[in-house]
């Protein structure tokens, strides 16, 4: 019982100095890669894919529709800005479900955390 007791205050003090290790940074929803709109936060690290060839993602090169980034047409081209969530999940989940399938190394597929904390773009 005693143990008990110094092992609860001990993770008080802990918590209190240190914060609660669970429920830790929450993405915050802002203007990400110029979107007119307010968007949650993608993770998204060239580096992390180098297996993938640059215009299986950036297609806009390929059928010449712009160089601007990917949220510039996605949350304002009224053709596909109600597409973004599932479109997106579609290309970045799916392609990492495929991946995990397969048994290989691949990107988070159900975390959201993982792909909405930050912004690292390099
Ligand atoms: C797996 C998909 C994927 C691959 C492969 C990929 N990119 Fe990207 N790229 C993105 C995403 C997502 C962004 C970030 C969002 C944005 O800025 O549009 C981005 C952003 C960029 C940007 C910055 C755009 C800007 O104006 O802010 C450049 C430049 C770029 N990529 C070049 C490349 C090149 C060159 C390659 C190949 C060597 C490549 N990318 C491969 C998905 C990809
Ligand atoms: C110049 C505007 C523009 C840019 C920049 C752009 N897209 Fe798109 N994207 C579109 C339009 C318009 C469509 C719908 C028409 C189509 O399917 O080609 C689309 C479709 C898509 C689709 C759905 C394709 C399918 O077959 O369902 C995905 C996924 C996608 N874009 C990802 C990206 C990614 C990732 C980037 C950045 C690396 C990007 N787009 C940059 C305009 C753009
Ligand atoms: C064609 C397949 C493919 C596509 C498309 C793709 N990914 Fe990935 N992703 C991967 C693979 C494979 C890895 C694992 C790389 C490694 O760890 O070596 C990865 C890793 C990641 C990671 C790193 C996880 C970690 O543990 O560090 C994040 C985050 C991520 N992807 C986000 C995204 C986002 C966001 C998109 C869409 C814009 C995307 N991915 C599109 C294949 C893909
Ligand atoms: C593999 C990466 C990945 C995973 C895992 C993921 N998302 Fe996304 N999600 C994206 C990308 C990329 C976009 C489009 C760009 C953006 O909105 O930042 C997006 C868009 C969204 C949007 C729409 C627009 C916005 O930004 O407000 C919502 C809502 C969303 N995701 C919620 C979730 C939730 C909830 C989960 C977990 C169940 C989740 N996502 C898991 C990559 C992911």
């Amino acid at each position: 019982m005693k143990t008990l007791l110094v092992l609860l205050t001990l993770i008080v003090v802990w918590l209190l100095t240190y914060g609660t290790p669970f429920a830790s940074a929450y993405p915050e929803k802002a203007h990400y890669y110029g979107s007119p709109e307010v968007i949650l936060p993608m993770t998204f690290a060239h580096g992390d894919h180098t297996e993938t060839r640059c215009m299986d993602c950036h297609h806009n090169f390929v059928d010449d529709t712009g160089g601007e980034p990917c949220m510039h047409c996605h949350v304002s081209d009224t053709s596909v800005s109600g597409l973004l969530e599932p479109q997106f999940h579609d290309f970045c989940r799916g392609c990492h479900e495929k991946e995990a399938a397969a048994g290989k190394v691949s990107g988070p597929v159900r975390q959201c955390i993982a792909c909405h904390l930050s912004d690292l773009r390099p």
